[in-house]
Formats: structure tokens, C-alpha cells, sequence
């Protein structure tokens, strides 16, 4: 199993990739970290809560930045609703958020792995950027950074910018900067793989997480039900599924942080014009029958409690 620790900002498109994660028998989530993103951190951290709790899950989750590193807080209400996971009557909270920060949980979980750990952030980049800033002998705990942002057409934000990236752009070029290994699986992938409301009305009946997803689903402003839904995030976390579905071109991408026309766009030199050393493998395809096949098989599966051997419950003991 690939060891993962997410950072999300939940988020209707995060809670499907998160039940992803979570009930895949590849994947090992060690720790859940939440940021402003969608909306604000009480409530994106809320319901990665909800979301443990929906599961009886023990995967930790640990709340981090309420707002970007310079600029102003932005927020994506209007496609997740007000409480950012509108649609689903979740019950009452049965876990608690660590006391520990995010950026330090996510410090202490990857020194203490014998393995390298992959970094999943699906919402603004903050706690990643704060973690490598802070704590820069953690990059040698890191596998890759596998992370939903960005778009090398136009945006869904700004002309050109994605929501994820705009609403840290600091933040984003430290971690373009970071030497890392980078998966940008940007907006043009769940753009062309659509998931329709026919589609997730098969998982509806199959089991309690078939039935929440689609009753968000219902809500989620990321498209509609008849042409199909944008799941963004479940795309990043599918190409650690399932790659092979993936056309990928490495290439150079910088990050622009203070064009007031262009802030927050992931510029991709897919062409080479700058002969810079490429940076990221661009995400600049995928396979949307394989995608949506991935998708539906992955929340069918999901059933009973998610296993994740290793994740970090010791941090909640930890001070
Ligand atoms: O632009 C799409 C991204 O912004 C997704 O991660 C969605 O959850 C929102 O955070
Ligand atoms: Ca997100």
C-alpha cells in the first residue's frame, strides 16, 4: 500500500475523493489535513470530521491554515453550499481534530515513516508551503506530490486561473519551487471526464457512502446532473490508481503571483519555449470511460469501515 497523507479542503468534489482514498486497498492515508479553501477552515475541518465519523474511520485529521499566506481569503460557497458539504444530513460528530497543527502533524507523521510518503493536497497549497518552509527536512520523506490545482487552457476562477491555485498563489510557487516530484492534475481533466447524475444514481443504492455522494451530488454546483459533474479532486487521487489512464508531459510551470490579470495562474510551458528544467508532469488528458469507471468501481467498493493500517493514530496522544 502507497502511504498518502491528504490536505483538503472539504468541499463536495473533495468528500468523493476522500472516499476514495480512503476504502482503496492501495492506498495507506496516514493523516487528513484540512485548509481554508472551498470555506472557511472551522468548516472544511468540520467535515473532514463528519466524514471520519460518517465511516467510523481513525484516520486523523488535523486542522491547518485559515488563510492564504499573503493575499485575501477567497471561497467557493456557491458550488459547495454554505456549510461546504451541503446536501447530506451527516450525524452527529463522534471524533476529535488533533491539537496539533496541521503542518506539524504532517512533520512529525512523515519523519516518523520508514517510507516515503505521497503528499495528496486537493485544496490551496498553504499547509504545504507552510510544511516545506518550516520543516524543509521533511522533502526527503516525500514521494511526490500528486496535487488537483492549476490548468495549462483557461480557468474556473479567472480567465486563467484555477480555484485552488488563486486562492494561494504564494503558496503554490513555493511548492512549484520545491524540487519536488509534481503531478499537476489540473481543471482540463475533469473537464472531459464528466460524471453524470445516471452514473452515480447506480452507486446511490450500493451502500451509506453510494447514497451520501449522490445526495451531494445534488447540491454540488460543479456542473449538473444531466451533462455531468466536475470531481476534480478525485482525479488526482485516481492517477495513483490508475496512471495508465493518464497522458502526462513533464514541462516547465511557474506560478504568477502578481499580475492582477493573471494572479494565480499556472503558466505550463508545454512547448519548451523557455528551456527551463521541467518542473511537474502536467495531467493533460484522460481517459473519461476508464476515469468514470474508476470512479464508480472505487465507491462501490466502499463499504463498511475503510482500513488504513498505518494511519497516524498516535498523534492524538502527541502534544
Ligand atoms: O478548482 C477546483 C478545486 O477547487 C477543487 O479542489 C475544489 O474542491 C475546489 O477546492
Ligand atoms: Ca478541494
Amino acid at each position: 500500500m502507497r502511504k498518502i497523507i491528504i490536505d483538503t479542503d472539504p468541499g463536495i468534489d473533495d468528500a468523493a475523493a476522500i472516499a476514495i482514498a480512503m476504502f482503496s486497498r492501495e492506498l495507506d492515508v496516514q493523516l487528513i489535513t484540512t485548509v481554508a479553501g472551498n470555506v472557511s477552515l472551522d468548516k472544511t475541518t468540520r467535515n473532514a470530521l463528519r466524514l471520519m465519523s460518517f465511516w467510523g474511520a481513525d484516520v486523523p485529521v488535523a486542522a491547518g491554515a485559515d488563510r492564504p499566506l499573503v493575499g485575501p481569503v477567497y471561497d467557493a460557497a456557491e458550488a459547495h453550499g454554505e456549510s461546504g458539504m451541503e446536501g447530506f444530513d451527516f450525524e452527529e460528530i463522534t471524533v476529535k481534530p488533533l491539537k496539533l497543527h496541521a503542518v506539524e502533524a504532517m512533520r512529525r507523521v512523515l519523519l516518523q515513516s520508514d517510507e516515503k510518503i505521497t503528499l495528496v493536497p486537493i485544496g490551496p497549497l498553504t499547509n504545504i508551503a507552510l510544511l516545506f518552509s518550516l520543516y524543509p527536512e521533511v522533502k526527503e520523506k516525500v514521494e511526490e506530490i500528486v496535487l488537483m490545482g492549476g490548468a495549462f487552457t483557461r480557468g474556473n476562477i479567472t480567465p486563467l486561473a484555477e480555484f485552488n491555485i488563486f486562492a494561494d498563489p504564494e503558496a503554490a510557487d513555493m511548492v512549484f519551487r520545491s524540487g519536488l516530484p509534481i503531478v499537476m492534475c489540473g481543471l482540463e481533466l475533469a473537464r472531459s471526464a464528466l460524471i453524470t447524475g445516471e452514473m452515480v444514481a447506480k452507486i446511490r443504492d450500493l451502500n451509506p457512502t453510494g447514497q451520501m455522494v449522490y445526495s451531494l451530488f445534488e447540491h454540488y454546483r460543479g456542473g449538473n446532473m444531466q451533462s455531468g459533474q466536475r470531481m476534480y479532486d478525485s482525479t488526482a487521487v485516481c492517477y495513483l490508481l490508475a496512471p495508465e489512464l493518464y497522458t502526462v508531459q513533464e514541462c516547465y510551470v511557474g506560478v504568477e503571483v502578481a499580475s492582477p490579470l493573471t494572479r494565480g495562474t499556472t503558466v505550463c510551458d508545454l512547448e519548451g519555449f523557455w528551456n527551463k528544467q521541467p518542473n511537474v508532469k502536467v495531467c493533460t488528458a484522460i481517459d473519461p470511460q476508464g476515469f468514470a469507471g474508476l470512479f464508480l468501481r472505487s465507491l462501490a467498493g466502499a463499504q463498511g469501515v475503510p482500513e488504513n493500517p498505518t494511519a497516524a493514530t498516535w498523534l492524538h496522544q502527541e502534544k
